[in-house]
């Protein structure tokens, strides 16, 4: 559990080019108030948000997203709703930004990749992201888009999301200008470009998820990633222990995403900077989908960890209220009780056992 408020630092760690941070590596929070924050506890009984595919989503329906982006992007940057603070957030968690200070560990770094805290910090952070933006254009039932790259009608950029001419609040010029439409995502990208055909790339994408969400995935430990407790150090290969989507089609569109030409591959291709593109929340909330399915498509074998240390650890963000609240990935593991549910759109990888 983070203590955000009085042991916050910049950003230390995974920076291939400490020099070139364009993006600045000051991510701690601003303090509002020096009460704690209080447990959250998820409102009961809501209407389901509906998060929708990007490549099908209506007009008006990304006029509304558009429009929320924008009064984020309008906020004054030490606004703890703005554009700037809720990047930051991802750049305080996942570069060295907190120690361990509050569980006895002031040595040791906290970082929510390459382990089990993986998917459930990145669902928090998705949902409250979603409440602010709902909240900034006086909707409550706002949902954000997923991308929906595990499906070929999905695996371009979504056009939402390029620069058309019109200040578009979704673009982010930080691309790989390579990889705009038309190319197809491939989600084993390395680095380097095959050159396949979008006919091949495909196959080769639908083959490769089910092996990442199937084969590889067959148990708790292999989807989620190792354990990580208090006390460990995030900087050892020990800890380094991403399960199969976080280090495949995961860090696959982050590096595909961020501009090559960037000393840190900014924004998408670093984690410092990951969270300034629009796209990132997009990309996380396929993540997200991800191990909803996983979950589903065996729900004998495919089951969440159950031990404490992972049901009791614990983030904190700014709600859509300003309050600083704290969560835990005990109540995150039901997105129905969220709040939220994903739009259906087909799962034709189930189908390309290779
Ligand atoms: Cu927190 Cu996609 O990384």
């Amino acid at each position: 559990a983070p203590d955000i408020i009085s042991h916050c630092a910049s950003a230390s760690s995974n920076l291939a080019n400490t020099k070139d941070t364009i993006r600045g590596v000051a991510c701690c929070p601003p303090v509002l108030s020096t009460d704690k924050p209080k447990d959250y506890v998820l409102p009961w009984n809501v209407k389901p948000r509906v998060r929708p595919a990007a490549q099908r989503a209506s007009a008006d329906y990304i006029e509304k997203y558009q429009k929320a982006i924008q009064a984020m992007r309008d906020l004054p940057d030490s606004h703890p709703h703005s554009w700037k603070q809720q990047g930051m957030i991802h750049c305080a968690y996942c570069n060295g930004g907190y120690t361990q200070e509050q569980s006895g560990h002031p040595d040791k770094q906290l970082q929510i990749h390459n382990s089990w805290l993986f998917f459930p910090f990145h669902r928090w952070y998705l949902y409250f992201y979603e409440r602010i933006l709902g909240k900034l254009i006086n909707d409550p039932t706002f949902a954000l888009p997923y991308w929906n790259w595990d499906n070929p009608s999905g695996m371009q950029l979504p056009a939402m999301f390029e620069d058309n001419g019109k200040k578009n609040p979704l673009f982010d010029p930080l691309r790989d200008a390579i990889h705009l439409p038309p190319a197809i995502f491939n989600v084993e990208y390395a680095g380097a470009d095959t050159g396949d055909s979008c006919i091949k790339q495909i196959g080769i994408n639908l083959s490769s998820m089910y092996r990442q969400m199937i084969t590889n995935s067959c148990d708790t430990k292999r989807f989620f990633g190792g354990e990580f407790v208090a006390g460990n150090d995030p900087l050892t290969s020990e800890f380094n222990a991403p399960g199969t989507i976080e280090k495949g089609v995961h860090t696959a569109a982050h590096r595909w995403v961020g501009n090559r030409r960037m000393a840190n591959g900014e924004d998408m291709g670093n984690f410092y900077s990951a969270g300034y593109d629009p796209l990132f929340y997009v990309h996380h909330a396929n993540v997200d989908r991800m191990w909803k399915i996983w979950r589903d498509v065996d729900m004998k074998r495919h089951k969440d960890p159950d031990s404490s240390d992972w049901l009791n650890a614990s983030y904190v963000f700014y709600d859509e209220n300003e309050n600083l609240v704290r969560v835990y990935n005990r109540d995150c593991v039901d997105i129905r009780r969220m709040g939220y549910v994903y739009e259906r759109s087909e799962i034709p990888w189930i189908r390309s056992r290779p």
